[in-house]
Order: structure tokens, then C-alpha cells, then sequence
């Protein structure tokens, strides 16, 4: 064969596989609202900057008719791209070649990619489209997603890795995301569940729609699977590509660093905390006060709401914010905020990213739900987490920083490196009210004005421990600070930390009460 026809006939075999599964499953695709596979990659990575590996991949099945039967791509697109001129690897299921299902070669083509990604230290986009394990493949199958998991794994805190779920992702496939570092989804589109609404009907006889079982909302909202929210295909590409200005490639290296921004929020930091210590306000507004172009990309918003996490620059560094949310439950920890924190402070710590922590919490949120749901093995995790992180750790004490609260968000017991507290600060062991009415519970009952005697010793209490000069008097706080202060001394302690080192004894993994 001459070169010019071996070239028509390579682009005549490109050009079949490049038609997925035929123009019938492409329009059910696009009937559902959804891009196709090649279209969400090349709607993420920069233009024309997408080099596709495998194309030529054939499946292998040979029962259940498989034998001859023609699955392009077997079903999964891979390769390599830049975002904002820096190489990713990336894959997407193709729903519309049988499915997405993923069998042996589809598995493999998965593994090769992630391989890649690992050993060049990049980060790994994958975009979840399918009908699960392939049927007709049997343990093949499974094999392929064991495959998949493992590597997840392996590669957990070396390079960032992205899931994206742009349609059904059922049974065991739901593991690959949960064991990666940012889950999207989008609106309508993304359903994640182990057992589908069949199995649930047949097994427990209750009726469930698929969204209401798994779909975006939920894994936003109620299981926290989910860490961004897009109501479409283009709004979540959007994140990713936000996301990724963040966070550096490997766990080598730091995050890109930008020109340095003064804040542009409107609203005056003295005038964000009300003088009432019961009343609330929006933690963000504190954020948003010290960071660059007052630029906050929040993680989880919709989930445990009342502890806020998410990335902002400090003179063109990334930090990750970890700060209590007293407008939600007055800031409290629980089960499922300490579960977010606790993730979060691990991430930043892999990828070299400093945590600043503003404190205002009341505790951990009392009662009997939070003690059957496990608030003591979930409210650990955050203390392990923060003792664990080397990165540097600042924290501001803006209110409320009463007991097992106080220790937890990154107190100096748990090794912070810079303790600040605003003059508002209140660090006791427990509310005032609460501790007057047990200290002093003797007093009140015998006074002849129990009422009186309650507010007197209330006052007496604030007097000498809702402030943060005791803590500073012990050393605990190194400075009290004007709210004004904030981003100065936040500088301040990021230029000092610049070199930061710190080793913990040999071990080989520590035990963190997952
Ligand atoms: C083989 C599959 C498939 C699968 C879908 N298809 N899922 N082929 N193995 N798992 C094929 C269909 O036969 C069909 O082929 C095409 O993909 C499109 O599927 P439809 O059913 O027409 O699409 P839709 O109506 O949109 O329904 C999508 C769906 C449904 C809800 C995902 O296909 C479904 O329930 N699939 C099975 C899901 C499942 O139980 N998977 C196994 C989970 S267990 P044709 O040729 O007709 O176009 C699992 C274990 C993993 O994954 C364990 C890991 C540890």
C-alpha cells in the first residue's frame, strides 16, 4: 500500500471509531440533556490540546454474543490534554458504546491512563458514565474495577484526582470517586448509588426515584459525597478548571502562584461580628475580608453547612480555610462537619497547602443522635487530622472557642504554628451560663434572689474567662489582634512559615479513627 493510502486508511479507522455508538445512542445521549464523551473532554481541556491514547482498543469478550460484536473505544475515551497550558490525564465513559460498561480492555484502558498520570506526577480527570461492571464480562469486570481502586489509592495524596459523574455510576464503580479527591456533580444529570431503585423495590419493597436515591442534590446535601454542585455540564467544567488554579499538580510541589491582590469586600471587617455573642453572621465575610481580590472558592457548600472549607489566595499563595459557621447550628462541630473538616485539613496537608482556622464554636453539638451517630469517633478524626498536618497552620480565635472546641480547631496543643485571637475572643471551658449555673449552683438556689444571683456570677465568670487574655497570659494565644489585623499578621505568619519544617517519629502509617 502506498503512504497516501495507508494514511486514507488510518483516518477511514479513526474516523469509525470516532462515531462511538453511532448516531441512534449519541441523540438518546443528547435527548437526556447530556454532552457526549469526546465533547465533555474537549469542553474541559484547552483547545485542540486533547491527544488521545488507545483509540484502536478492541474488547475481548467472546460469550453472550459478545464475539464480533464491535464496541469502539470499548467504551472509554483516554489521554492527555493541558488546562491552562499545564498536562493533565483525563478519561470519559462513553455512554453510547454499550453503555459505558466497563469490561476488561475498558478497565484497562482506565489503568493505563492513571498509570501515566502517576508516574508523571499530573493530575487525573475521570468522568464516570456507566452502566457499571459489563455484565457479559463477568469477573473480568470486577477484576477491572479492583484494578481501578488500587491505583486510586496508590496515588492518593501524590496527585490531585478528579471525579466527574456525568451519568449513572452504580454498584461498586461508586468507589473509584469516593476514593478520589473531588467529586462533581451536576443537576439531573449525576446518579450514584450501590444498589439501584430495583434492587431497593424488590429487596425492601419501597418505591424511590433514582434522583431521590442518589442524584446530585443528595450527594451534595445529605451524603457529602459530592464536593461541587453544577446545575450544568459547562458550570461543573467551569469548577474543575477553578479548582485546579488552586491546587498545585503533585504533591511535590506548591500550588501556581499568582500576582498578589489587596481584598475588594465591601464589607468592613470591625463590622462583621455583632456586639451580642449569641447572634450570628456569616464566617465567609471574615474570609472574604483577608483574601486576595476577597476571592473564596468554598469545598462542600451545601453539605455539614455549619463548618465552612474552601481555598483562597493570601498575596498570591493558595490556603485552605477551615472556619466555623456560626449562622448554621452557632458553628458546632458534629458528626458529619468534623468528617469534612477532618478530609479537608488531610488534603491541604498532602499538597503543601497552609490551613488557616477561624474559631468561633460553642463545642461539639450535644444530645443523643450525635452520640449514637458516633460523634466521638467522628469528632477525633479532626483532632488527628490537625496534630497530623506539618503544612503551616495559623489559627484566629474570633469568639466563641469553648472546650473540646477550643482544642480541636487547631488549637496550640495540636500543634499550631500561630495562635491569634480578636479582642472579642471568649476561651473557657464552657459557655458562661452553662458554667455559672454548675460552679455556682449552690449560691443561686440559697440566694434570696436566685434570678439575680444567677446573672451576678454569669458576670463574674465573663469577667474572668470570656476573654482571650487568660489564654494569653499561659502563652497559649501569641497575640491579640485587631480584627483590622487579620490579613497582616495572616501574611505574617505565612511569610515566617515559608521554610517551615517538621518531622514526627518513624512509623509506618498512623491509625487515624477513619
Ligand atoms: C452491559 C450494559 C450495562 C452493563 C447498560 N448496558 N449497562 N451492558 N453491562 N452493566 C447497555 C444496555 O444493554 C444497552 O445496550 C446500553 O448499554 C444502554 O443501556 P440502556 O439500559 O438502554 O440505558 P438506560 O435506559 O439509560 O439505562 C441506564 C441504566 C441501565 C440505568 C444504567 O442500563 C442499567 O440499569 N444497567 C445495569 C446497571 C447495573 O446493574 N450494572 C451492574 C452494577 S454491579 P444496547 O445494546 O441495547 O444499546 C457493578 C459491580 C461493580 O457494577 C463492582 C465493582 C467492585
Amino acid at each position: 500500500m502506498s503512504l497516501k493510502r495507508n494514511i486514507l486508511d488510518l483516518r477511514k479507522r479513526k474516523q469509525e471509531v470516532l462515531q462511538g455508538g453511532g448516531e441512534k445512542a449519541i441523540q438518546k445521549q443528547v435527548k437526556m440533556g447530556k454532552l457526549t464523551a469526546r465533547e465533555r473532554i474537549e469542553s474541559i481541556l484547552d483547545e485542540d490540546s486533547f491527544h488521545e491514547y488507545d483509540l484502536f482498543v478492541e474488547h475481548v469478550a467472546r460469550d453472550f454474543n459478545m464475539e464480533g460484536k464491535v464496541l469502539h473505544g470499548d467504551g472509554v475515551i483516554t489521554g492527555t490534554g493541558t488546562i491552562y497550558g499545564r498536562p493533565v490525564c483525563i478519561f470519559a465513559q462513553d455512554f453510547t458504546v454499550a453503555g459505558g460498561s466497563l469490561g476488561l480492555m475498558h478497565a484497562r484502558k482506565i489503568t493505563k491512563i492513571m498509570d501515566h498520570a502517576l508516574k508523571m506526577r499530573v493530575p487525573l480527570i475521570g468522568i464516570n458514565d456507566s452502566g457499571g461492571a459489563r455484565i457479559q464480562e463477568g469477573v473480568n469486570s470486577l477484576a477491572g474495577y479492583g484494578e481501578i481502586f488500587y491505583r486510586n489509592t496508590m496515588a492518593s495524596g501524590v496527585i490531585p484526582q478528579i471525579s466527574v459523574i456525568l451519568g449513572p455510576c452504580a454498584g461498586g464503580a461508586v468507589y473509584s470517586p469516593a476514593l478520589t479527591d473531588f467529586v462533581f456533580v451536576v443537576e439531573n444529570i449525576s446518579k450514584m448509588f450501590i444498589t439501584g431503585p430495583s434492587v431497593i423495590e424488590s429487596v425492601l419493597g419501597e418505591k424511590i426515584s433514582m434522583e431521590e436515591l442518589g442524584g446530585a442534590k443528595v450527594h451534595s446535601e445529605i451524603t457529602g459525597n459530592a464536593h461541587f454542585y453544577a446545575q450544568t455540564e459547562h458550570e461543573c467544567f467551569d469548577q474543575i478548571k477553578k479548582l485546579l488554579t488552586y491546587i498545585p499538580w503533585n504533591n511535590g510541589k506548591k500550588a501556581e502562584a499568582f500576582p498578589p491582590q489587596e481584598p475588594t469586600s465591601p464589607v468592613a471587617v470591625d463590622e462583621i461580628v455583632p456586639a451580642d455573642p449569641k447572634m450570628p453572621y456569616d464566617v465567609r465575610d471574615i474570609i472574604k475580608s483577608t483574601t486576595d481580590s476577597s476571592d473564596f472558592f468554598e469545598v462542600m457548600e451545601d453539605f455539614a453547612p455549619n463548618i465552612v472549607i474552601g481555598f483562597g489566595r493570601l498575596n498570591g499563595e493558595t490556603v485552605g480555610f477551615v472556619a466555623n459557621q456560626p449562622k448554621v447550628l452557632a458553628g458546632v462541630l458534629d458528626c458529619d462537619s468534623s468528617d469534612k473538616a477532618a478530609r479537608f485539613i488531610r488534603y491541604c496537608d498532602a499538597f503543601n497547602i497552609p490551613i488557616v482556622t477561624l474559631e468561633d464554636l460553642p463545642g461539639y453539638l450535644p444530645g443523643v443522635d450525635q452520640e449514637h451517630a458516633g460523634v466521638i469517633r467522628h469528632g477525633a478524626k479532626i483532632l488527628y487530622a490537625y496534630s497530623e498536618a506539618t503544612v503551616p497552620k495559623i489559627t484566629v480565635i474570633i469568639r466563641k472557642a469553648y472546650g473540646g472546641g477550643y482544642i480541636a480547631m487547631n488549637s496550640r496543643h495540636m500543634r499550631a504554628d500561630f495562635v491569634f485571637a480578636w479582642p472579642t475572643a471568649e476561651i473557657a471551658v464552657m459557655g458562661p451560663e452553662g458554667a455559672a449555673n454548675i460552679v455556682f449552683r449552690k449560691e443561686i438556689e440559697s440566694a434570696e434572689d436566685p434570678e439575680a444571683m444567677r446573672q451576678e456570677k454569669i458576670q463574674e465568670y465573663k469577667d474572668k474567662f470570656a476573654n482571650p487574655y487568660v489564654a494569653a497570659a499561659k502563652g497559649y494565644i501569641d497575640q491579640v489582634i485587631e480584627p483590622s489585623e487579620t490579613r497582616k499578621m495572616l501574611l505574617h505568619a505565612l511569610a515566617v512559615s515559608a521554610n517551615k519544617e517538621q518531622t514526627g517519629p518513624y512509623k509506618k502509617h498512623g491509625i487515624p479513627p477513619f
